[in-house]
């Protein structure tokens, strides 16, 4: 089964002569930084015993990297064992590094969990009206953070959370296990990030982010456990990881309807290569909060196993914004509900405020070299009557069967663009086209 992964990732390779020898990557976007001061959580009184509450020694180390403020910034270790912690704070200059088995776990105590005000591009909390609680571990206003390691776990413990959802007794938005606002130079690597009450890693209005080589897990019938959001932020990139959870793997936003469209603040610049991962819902995503706008983003080189829709651009009426310049290249996909989905009628709205005529100009998505196996229905791509989606451009797609050599048509509706050697053929909404290449006409 490896094998047959390899040899179908590198016959994509192929397509453009992607070797080895020139690994593409997008992280130097940010330096990593080397700290000369080092701390450890145990200097704060920190017990790695899965049952001491450790805050106070979290937010004490933290608050003596805020104010003793050394010269190039401040190393906190956390050693092997597991660090029971409420929420708390980051701040600039420092690096959080865990140890190979080092855990931190959050609180069961949802009672004592603080509560942050809205994100002005949601107007409210994502789940609940009002406030949300603050993510496990956040950020605002930071420059320069680092969390890496020897791949030990942050863990969300997010069970309790997911009861409360399916009980319907959440009183607010639950936390994301990770959150950046208005940050930048933002570098998270070789971690574990484990059962997240709600989105895992949530840059929102940030910059200059780079996620690379870690691994997000939670169980499939987890409640938005959406892997990585990068939500109005620009220049993100997100590489060589493993994702396997109960939500979209990866999904670019920018808020949503009378809220995000007020915001105006777009995601754009968001590059997602080499990651591998399961869902019952999106493989990568784009929305469907994009009030915003999203552009220019370029998604390459995934590869996805027992997912709902493989790739997803999703928005709704309500929304505005936009979402052009998307590119989706070099996907394989195996035991797939759905291969491909462009919508205008997904997500809910977040009261009903919104204005029905703020339609979603969607313009310029590329998909190509894509292999499926075993994908149930190809998939649909359905703009909006008063504003059709254009510039969707196929090519070099094999979507094959559950039972037969390929799978059933695509539909597609209030569309155009072009399409070739794409199989099963697409629909007459998109021309047959020489070749690739001829779709760049978006703006
Ligand atoms: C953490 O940050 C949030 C939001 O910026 C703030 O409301 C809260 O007071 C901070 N908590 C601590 C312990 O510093
Ligand atoms: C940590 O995990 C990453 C990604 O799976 C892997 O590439 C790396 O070698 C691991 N590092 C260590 C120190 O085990
Ligand atoms: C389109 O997006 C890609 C990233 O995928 C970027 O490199 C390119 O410059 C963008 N094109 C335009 C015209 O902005």
């Amino acid at each position: 089964m490896f094998r047959l992964v390899v040899s179908v990732s590198l016959l994509l390779s192929c397509f453009n002569c992607f070797s080895l020898a020139s690994l593409i990557t997008c992280s130097g976007i940010v330096p990593m930084r080397y700290r000369n001061d080092k701390i450890s959580i145990t200097d704060f009184g920190g017990i790695g015993d899965g049952k001491t509450l450790n805050t106070k020694a979290f937010r004490e180390a933290i608050y003596r990297i805020q104010h003793l403020r050394r010269r190039g910034g401040t190393l906190l270790y956390i050693p092997p064992g597991v660090y029971l912690t409420g929420s708390f704070n980051l701040t600039s200059h420092m690096t959080l590094y865990l140890a190979r088995g080092a855990v931190i776990k959050a609180t069961e105590d949802t009672r004592s969990w603080p509560l942050v005000a809205p994100l002005p591009s949601y107007g409210r909390g994502r789940e609940r009206p009002g406030g949300r609680y603050m993510s496990f571990i956040h950020g605002d206003g930071l420059r320069d953070v680092v969390i890496t390691g020897e791949n030990g776990t942050i863990d969300g413990q997010g069970a309790v959370w997911w009861n409360m959802w399916r009980q319907r007794t959440l009183p607010f938005t639950r936390p994301n296990l990770i959150e950046f606002m208005n940050s930048r130079n933002i570098i998270i690597s070789n971690v574990i990030f484990q059962n997240s009450p709600f989105w895992n890693i949530h840059p929102v209005y940030s910059s200059h982010i780079v996620i690379r080589y870690v691994t997000i897990l939670a169980p499939p019938d987890s409640p938005n456990t959406d892997g990585i959001d990068p939500d109005s932020s620009t220049n993100v990139c997100i590489e060589d990881s493993y994702i396997s959870t109960g939500d979209d793997l990866v999904a670019v936003k920018s808020g949503w309807d009378e809220y995000g469209i007020a915001y105006g603040r777009c995601s754009s610049g968001i590059t997602i290569r080499r990651v591998t991962g399961s869902s019952p819902f999106a493989g990568i995503a784009v929305g469907s909060e994009t009030s915003g706008g999203v552009e220019n983003v370029l998604a390459e080189h995934i590869n996805l196993y027992n997912v709902g829709v493989g790739i997803h651009v999703k928005t709704n009426m309500g929304r505005g914004g936009f979402i052009r310049n998307i590119t989706f290249s070099d996907v394989y996909m195996e035991n797939a509900r759905k291969g491909i989905k462009i919508a205008g009628d997904v997500g809910d709205h977040p009261d009903d405020k919104f204005n029905p005529n703020a339609l979603p100009v969607v313009k310029g998505v590329t998909i190509k070299n894509v292999w499926g196996v075993k994908v149930q229905q190809s998939g649909t791509i359905q703009g909006l009557k008063n504003s059709p989606f254009t510039g969707i451009c196929l090519s070099d797609i094999n979507l094959h069967g559950v039972t037969g050599p390929t799978s059933p048509p695509f539909k597609c509706s209030d569309v155009s663009g072009t399409a070739y050697q794409v199989n099963p053929w697409p629909c007459s909404e998109l021309t047959s086209s020489q070749r690739t290449g001829s779709c760049s006409n978006y703006l």
